[in-house]
Order: structure tokens, then C-alpha cells, then sequence
């Protein structure tokens, strides 16, 4: 159940909100409260919600123009329902990093008056597909709800979604969620490991053809930036 809680040192816009800790920085405060919704529906982990500088390497800075120019289209990505695979046989080199700015960009945009509706969602694909065959997972209440709400949200992230070889049983699930919001005219943004054909071995051919073909694909080459700031 969603429970909103307000707490100002949490707050996404405290560097940037002139209101920041003065009288009026307080619970009721709309900003805050449809932020919380957001956010707390999302998915994204705590330590992911929050602005993240991102150097951009010499060898990605092409991409970093790319993936900054779909940033400021956000809303229009999402609404014409695109899909954007962000790619590097690399780790630690910004994926995930840039896809959650990405989404980050989207709710800063359509906060306004959104009440309650769940917008966006973060899918870590390992986590959700090991929950989903551990679980038959009905009694984690908290993901179900996710679950549920993943055909209808207007972007999804599937995170680390190249990463391993997937069951028939896995591929079978992914398909299902990927194929719906695309018949839908979602968007939906892919972050993996994968950056040829051999995604095609690892997905099987329906699911690599809507992350490899049927996606804009940005691949990254810079190394390990884990630490370096
Ligand atoms: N270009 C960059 N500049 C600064 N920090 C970066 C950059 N790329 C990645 N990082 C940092 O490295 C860590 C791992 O990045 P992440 O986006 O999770 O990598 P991955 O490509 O494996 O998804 C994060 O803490 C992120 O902030
Ligand atoms: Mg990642």
C-alpha cells in the first residue's frame, strides 16, 4: 500500500526549491507529495532516485549528446511510446545510471496536477524474473502490485535485461510484458550487456528483435567508472 511519509532532507529538489526549509517547506507542500508518488511507485531504488552527475568519456560523448537530446524529447519519447536500447559490453560505464535520468527527466515534467496515477517503472529483469519463478511469489504483496501495473505504466525500465541466457520459462514471461506494452504503444527503455548479434542467441528472436531491432540502440565504450568520483 502506498503511505506517504514527508521528510524535507529527502526531498529531490532541495538544491534547486527557493521554498527549501522555509516556513512553507513543509508536508503539504504539491511538489513534494506528487514526487513521493511518483517515486515510490516507481520501483527505483532509494540510492537511484536522486540527481547523479555523469562525466561523459571522450570515446561516449556522441552518445552522451544522443541519450541528453532524448532527455530534453522526454515526454514526447514516452508519448509516441519509442524504445531505446542503452547498450555496452562494458560494466559501470552509465547504463542503468542514464536510463534512470532518463525517467528522472520524465516525472520532473509531468509531476504537475498527477495525482495518482503510476507513471513509470524501474524493472531490474533478473530480480523480477528469479521473483516470478521463486515466487510464484504471491505473497510478496509489494511486488505483485508492481507486477500488476507494468502493461499500463507509460515507460518501463527493463534493466540488465542482455545480461544471461534466458529459460524458455523466463522468455516466455519477459515476452509477455514486452510484447503487451508494445501492441499498446508504450515505451519502453532496455539497459544490457549485449551489443550484437549475440543477443539474438541470448533473448531468442521475438524478444532480441524488440530490443535490438525494433529499439533505438546507443551503445557505450568507456570503461569501469565505479568509485571513480
Ligand atoms: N560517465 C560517468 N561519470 C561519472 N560517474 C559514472 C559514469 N558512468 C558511471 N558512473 C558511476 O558508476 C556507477 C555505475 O554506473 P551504472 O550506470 O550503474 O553502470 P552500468 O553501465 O553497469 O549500468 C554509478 O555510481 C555511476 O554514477
Ligand atoms: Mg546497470
Amino acid at each position: 500500500m502506498y503511505e506517504y511519509t514527508f521528510n524535507r532532507k529527502n526531498c529531490w529538489y532541495k538544491d534547486v526549491c527557493d521554498k527549501y526549509n522555509s516556513p512553507i517547506c513543509k508536508d503539504s507542500c504539491i511538489r513534494y507529495m506528487e514526487m513521493h508518488f511518483l517515486m515510490s511507485t516507481s520501483g527505483l531504488p532509494k540510492n537511484r532516485q536522486y540527481k547523479q552527475l555523469l562525466i561523459p568519456p571522450e570515446q561516449d560523448y556522441q552518445a552522451f549528446v544522443e541519450l541528453q537530446e532524448i532527455k530534453k524529447g522526454i515526454v514526447g519519447f514516452v508519448e509516441d511510446g519509442h524504445n531505446l536500447y542503452i547498450c555496452s559490453k562494458n560494466f559501470g560505464n552509465g547504463k542503468t545510471s542514464w536510463a534512470v535520468k532518463l525517467l528522472q527527466q520524465y516525472f520532473n515534467e509531468i509531476w504537475a496536477g498527477n495525482g495518482f496515477r503510476v507513471r513509470g517503472i524501474f524493472v531490474n529483469v533478473p530480480t523480477f524474473l528469479f521473483k516470478i519463478r521463486d515466487g510464484i511469489s504471491n505473497s510478496d504483496h509489494e511486488f505483485e502490485t508492481l507486477r500488476a501495473r507494468i502493461v499500463g505504466v507509460d515507460v518501463v525500465i527493463w534493466d540488465d535485461i542482455a545480461a544471461t541466457k534466458l529459460s524458455d520459462y523466463d522468455h516466455a514471461n519477459l515476452l509477455t510484458y514486452i510484447d503487451q506494452r508494445i501492441f499498446a504503444g508504450k515505451a519502453n527503455i532496455y539497459t544490457g550487456n549485449l551489443v550484437d548479434n549475440s543477443i539474438f542467441t541470448a533473448l531468442g528472436n521475438r524478444l532480441a528483435s524488440r530490443v535490438y531491432n525494433e529499439s533505438r540502440r546507443i551503445e557505450l565504450v568507456g570503461i569501469d567508472k565505479r568509485g571513480a568520483r
